[in-house]
């Protein structure tokens, strides 16, 4: 077992506020608590009962990718915090228990909305499952987050933020909110999950700058790290499309009067992908002072002070 000889927050070095992760901690300590259960659904569910079968379909579809990706970033986050624990990394461990009790609440909150609007009961929503899906989150995910526990390279720490808050986090539930948005018709349709999945998406925004700052100094550190980050991405950016975009010949056409337009979610996702890389790249060539301040600037936008 390891032992230890001091204490970060009793030394002279005490613990750094200014720091990122203690900025992202101090906005979620205002802005990530709000309460899943208090939300009023009586609305959504007079929306859901007045609802064709096949726009429920496309909903209740969307809602079991958010409901299973929600749980899990919950259950596989752990080997991160383990990970900067073992590092020493203080300030990224503090913010990292904010950031875990808000994946916790947004599982809550569609396993409520679920249970109260649609009213699933005891039906199984794995159909809604697909192949791409299926390999994205239930083997690649946990996979290169379990790595960490054994890995503490930093290649795997690369590999894994890459996977959770890039690829999953940053163009998948990003494209995945777009996707509800047209569903919900900009929220005139179920204000209780219009309602939540705005301060959802506002959670998630740290999280993503969380994750794309620690890539940042990790490539910002060693530039071979880049090649890493970005084999990751392309690796995965099949899986990501596959699931957006048109469905493969066997799960037969879109039916007439769904919301679900396939190239736009593509196109939408494509946008994101190439967004992400283009900010990581540029860290290869920036100091680790043009990083803090690049992430300095953006802290005081209007998404993370919640204005
Ligand atoms: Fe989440
Ligand atoms: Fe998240």
């Amino acid at each position: 077992m390891a032992t230890r000889t001091e204490y970060l927050s009793i030394s002279k070095r005490g613990i750094d506020f200014s720091s990122v992760p203690m900025r992202l901690f101090q906005k979620s300590k205002k802005l990530g608590i709000w309460d899943p259960m208090a939300f009023d659904l009586a609305q959504d569910k007079q929306d859901w009962a007045l609802l064709s079968q096949v726009r429920r379909d496309d909903l209740l579809g969307t809602t079991t990718l958010f409901q299973a990706g929600e749980e899990a970033v919950t259950l596989d986050l752990l080997p991160l915090v383990m990970s900067v624990a073992k590092r020493g990394r203080l300030e990224e461990e503090i913010y990292l228990t904010s950031f875990l009790w808000e994946e916790a609440k947004h599982t809550e909150f569609f396993r409520r909305w679920l249970d109260e609007v649609p009213e699933i009961g005891a039906q199984d929503l794995h159909e809604y499952i697909g192949p791409n899906y299926r390999h994205l989150f239930f083997e690649e995910l946990p996979t290169a987050m379990q790595r960490l526990l054994s890995d503490d390279s930093n290649e795997a720490l690369a590999r894994a933020l890459t996977t959770y808050n890039m690829m999953i986090e940053g163009v998948l539930a990003e494209t995945g909110y777009h996707s509800y948005s047209r569903q919900l018709e900009q929220g005139r349709l179920f204000p209780g999950l219009a309602a939540a999945l705005r301060l959802i998406s506002r959670d998630e925004t740290r999280h993503i700058r969380f994750g794309v700052y620690m890539l940042q100094l990790l490539i910002q550190e060693d530039p071979a790290m880049w090649e890493v980050v970005q084999g990751r991405m392309q690796e995965l950016l099949p899986q990501v499309l596959g699931i957006v975009g048109p469905p493969a010949p066997e799960e037969g056409p879109i039916p007439e009067g769904s919301s679900y337009d396939p190239d736009e979610m593509t196109e939408f996702a494509m946008t994101q992908y190439q967004r992400r890389m283009r900010v990581l790249e540029r860290a290869r060539t920036q100091t680790r002072d043009e990083v803090e301040e690049e992430v300095a600037d953006e802290l005081t936008e209007e998404f993370f002070t919640g204005r």
